[in-house]
């Protein structure tokens, strides 16, 4: 089964609203809930593809208890480790034109339950055929928390794939994931953080694989693979960077492709980017090429575009995409 984990779920809240008016008072149309968190949002599309998923994490409160029971509403397993702070709400008040987001921190974790957390996560691993790590980290758990689970599914031989941001991302990256997948502004902002001392030195005296891959190619493309060759600088094994409706691009050990959308969807692209992840941890478990890889993750999550909720896939749009999606070397 595919692992995913998410340390800082959230129920997530969207409330309609006619028009919203900053400092004003509205009546709400529509309340709709729904389990929120990246690592959900790719337990949900992989689950209904059919993969064996089993989702994990922190939960909880009555908050996270509701959280459990719209995960399994829609029938997605799950075993999260309890803890004593309430889970947080993500609130998105959408009216006609747009949405605006509030974001709760989330609940305080503690030493004792994060190593609860390690050791519930050890335990899963021996069922795992790959984990995908998801979102932003709680307070508390440590700036290296996903490094520490990264090398603990390492240990275990199971492959991992990194989705987050910042220093939990730069950390993470150095425990060696798999894979990681940035956007293209978590990319920017790695790039702006301090380099690796090891990273400096192969840069410039030793080209490795992703070196010799783009650093000398033109702008723009060439721009592009040069700079998400920092992901690799920093650790990780493979990279695939998504750039919103331009698509897709990786750097991994066999090369380096380009993914590009047939067409632009109109819809809602929060969670595209964890579609991504749940083919590529799909694709990593069953040894895709990475040409074929990339084109299901490009069609997977332009399907995730076309559906309303983040989370959700257009089955339809996805078959009709997969066929047209062209990949070629970056
Ligand atoms: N309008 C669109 N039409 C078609 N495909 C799209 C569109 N927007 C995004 N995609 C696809 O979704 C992928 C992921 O999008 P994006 O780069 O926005 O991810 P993200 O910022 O990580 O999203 P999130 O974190 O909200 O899940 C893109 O690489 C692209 O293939
Ligand atoms: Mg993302």
């Amino acid at each position: 089964m595919i692992v995913t984990v998410t340390l800082n779920p959230a129920l997530d809240l969207t409330y309609q609203v006619d028009a919203l008016v900053p400092h004003g008072t509205h009546r709400v149309t529509t309340v709709a809930e729904r389990p929120g968190g990246k690592g959900l949002n790719v337990a949900t599309v992989l689950h209904a593809l059919g993969e064996p998923v089993l989702a994990t994490g922190l939960l909880g409160g009555p908050t996270g208890d509701r959280v459990t029971g719209l995960l399994a509403g829609v029938g997605v397993p799950a075993a999260f480790v309890a803890i004593a702070g309430e889970t947080r709400r993500t609130v998105a008040v959408a009216d006609r034109d747009d949405a605006t987001g509030f974001w709760e921190p989330g609940p305080r974790v503690t030493a004792g339950e994060w190593a609860a957390f390690t050791d519930h996560f050890g335990g899963l691993l021996a069922r795992a055929s790959v984990v995908a790590l998801s979102g932003s980290l709680p307070p508390g758990v440590p700036i290296d928390g996903y490094a520490t689970l990264i090398r603990l599914a390492a240990a275990a031989g199971v492959p991992t794939v990194l989705d987050t941001s910042g220093e939990a991302l730069r950390h993470g990256l150095a425990a060696g994931p798999d894979l990681a997948k940035p956007n293209a502004a978590e990319l920017a902002a790695l790039l702006a953080a301090p380099r690796p001392v090891m990273a400096a030195t192969r840069n410039t005296s030793q080209p490795g694989p992703a070196g010799a891959l783009g650093a000398t190619r033109a702008a723009p493309s060439g721009r592009e693979v040069a700079d998400a060759t920092v992901a690799l600088d920093h650790g990780a094994r493979a990279v695939v960077v998504s750039h919103g409706p331009l698509g897709l691009l990786a750097l991994t050990g066999q090369g380096a492709w380009r993914g590009v959308p047939p067409e632009r969807l109109a819809g809602n692209p929060t969670g595209a980017g964890d579609a991504v992840v749940a083919a590529l941890a799909r694709g990593l478990r069953d040894r895709t090429p990475w040409p074929h890889l990339l084109a299901d993750a490009i069609a997977l999550s332009a399907a995730a575009v076309a559906a309303p909720l983040a989370g959700r896939i257009d089955e339809d749009t996805y078959r009709r995409l997969l066929p047209a999606v062209r990949v070629s070397a970056a």
